[in-house]
C-alpha cells in the first residue's frame, strides 16, 4: 500500500495498525459532521499521479487532501514525459523533489513499488492490478459500521480473483474474518496471495478459494462482487462475460444468505453483468457507504502517513 522509508504494506501492517487506521477515519468522519477543522496538512502539495481512469479514488483524495489543508495535484501520465519513456526512476527522483507525497495508480505492481523504492516521499497505492489497499481500508470501515465488528464475521467474494479479491484476501486474514473467495477456474487469485492469506490466518479464521458460489454465499454475512472486467483487460471482455456468467449475484445466489447479509462492490459496478440492479440498488446494498468511506480513509492514511 504505502512504501518509501517505514512506510509499509497491507501485508505488512498488523491488526491494531490496521484498526488504528480505522479509529482514526471513524474519528475525521464525526468532525467533519461537526465541521470541526482539522488542517493537518497545510502548507503541503500532494501529486496523484494516475495511469488508469479513476472517480472515487482520484476525487475522494482530491477533497480528503483539501480538507487537511494541502494542496493536491493531478497528473494525468498522458500528460507527462513518462508517456514519451521517462523511466519511473527518474520521475520518482524529480517529484520528490517537488511534492510531499505520490499517490499512484498504475498497472503492475512491479511499477508502483519502483517508484515507491526511488522517491523519497511516502507513496500511496491507489490501484494496481494486484492490489487495492485504500478500498479494502474503506470496506473495513463500512463492515464495522453496519456489523459493529470485523471478526467473526462470513464475507464471501463472488467473481474475478482481481486486486480486490486478492487485497480481500490479505485484509480479511489479518482481521481474522473468515473469507471465501468463488471464481472460476483460470480466475483464482494468485497462489502467493492465497498463501499468504493462509499464513496470517493461522487457523483461526477460514481462508478457502472454491469454484461454488453457492457454497461460498453460503450463511454470509458480507457478499462481496466487482466488475469481471478490469482496468486493462477491455481485449479480454466478450470471454470473459461468458466465463463468469454463473457468477452474477442475484436474488437465488443472495436468498443462501444470511438475512441480513450486506452487499458490497467497489464500483464501478455493471448492473446485469457481475450483479442485478434488484440487488445493488436493494435494501442490504451498502455500496455508496463503502464509496463515502474512501473519503475518511483517505484522510486516515495522509493523518498518519505525514
Ligand atoms: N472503487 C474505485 O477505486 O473506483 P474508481 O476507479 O472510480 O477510483
Ligand atoms: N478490479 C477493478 C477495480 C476498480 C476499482 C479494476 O481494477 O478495474
Amino acid at each position: 500500500m504505502l512504501r518509501g522509508k517505514s512506510i509499509k504494506t497491507l501485508q505488512e501492517l498488523e491488526q491494531d495498525e490496521i484498526y488504528a487506521i480505522l479509529s482514526r477515519a471513524k474519528e475525521l468522519k464525526s468532525w467533519l459532521r461537526m465541521r470541526k477543522e482539522h488542517q493537518f496538512l497545510k502548507g503541503k502539495t500532494i501529486a496523484l499521479l494516475f495511469e488508469k481512469p479513476s472517480t472515487r479514488t482520484r476525487v475522494s483524495f482530491e477533497v480528503a487532501i483539501a480538507h487537511l489543508g494541502a494542496e493536491p495535484i493531478y497528473l494525468d501520465s498522458s500528460d507527462l514525459q513518462i508517456s514519451r519513456g521517462e523511466s519511473i526512476e527518474d520521475t520518482a527522483k524529480v517529484l520528490s523533489r517537488y511534492v510531499d507525497a505520490i499517490v499512484m495508480r498504475t498497472y503492475s505492481q512491479d511499477r508502483l513499488n519502483k517508484l515507491a523504492y526511488y522517491s523519497s516521499v511516502p507513496v500511496i497505492n491507489a490501484l494496481t492490478d494486484d492490489f487495492h489497499p485504500c478500498q479494502i481500508l474503506a470496506d473495513f470501515l463500512t463492515i464495522y459500521e453496519k456489523k459493529r465488528r470485523l471478526s467473526d464475521l462470513k464475507l464471501a467474494y463472488v467473481g474475478d480473483g482481481n486486486n480486490i479479491a486478492q487485497t480481500l484476501l490479505i485484509g480479511c486474514s489479518k482481521l481474522k474474518m473468515d473469507i471465501w473467495v468463488s471464481c472460476p477456474n483460470g480466475y483464482a487469485p494468485k497462489k502467493e496471495v492465497i498463501d499468504l492469506a493462509l499464513t496470517n490466518a493461522k487457523g483461526e479464521s477460514i481462508v478457502k478459494v472454491i469454484n461454488d458460489p453457492k457454497e461460498a454465499v453460503k450463511g454470509a454475512d458480507i457478499i462481496y462482487t466487482d466488475t469481471w472486467v478490469s482496468m486493462g483487460q477491455e481485449e479480454e471482455a466478450g470471454k470473459k462475460r461468458k466465463v463468469f456468467q454463473f457468477y452474477q449475484v442475484n436474488e437465488d445466489l443472495v436468498s443462501l444468505a444470511d438475512e441480513s447479509f450486506i452487499f458490497m462492490h467497489c464500483l464501478p459496478a455493471h448492473r446485469g453483468e457481475e450483479v442485478v440492479g434488484e440487488i445493488i440498488d436493494g435494501k442490504h446494498s451498502v455500496v455508496f457507504e463503502q464509496a463515502e468511506n474512501r473519503l475518511h480513509i483517505q484522510k486516515a492514511l495522509l493523518n498518519l502517513i505525514m
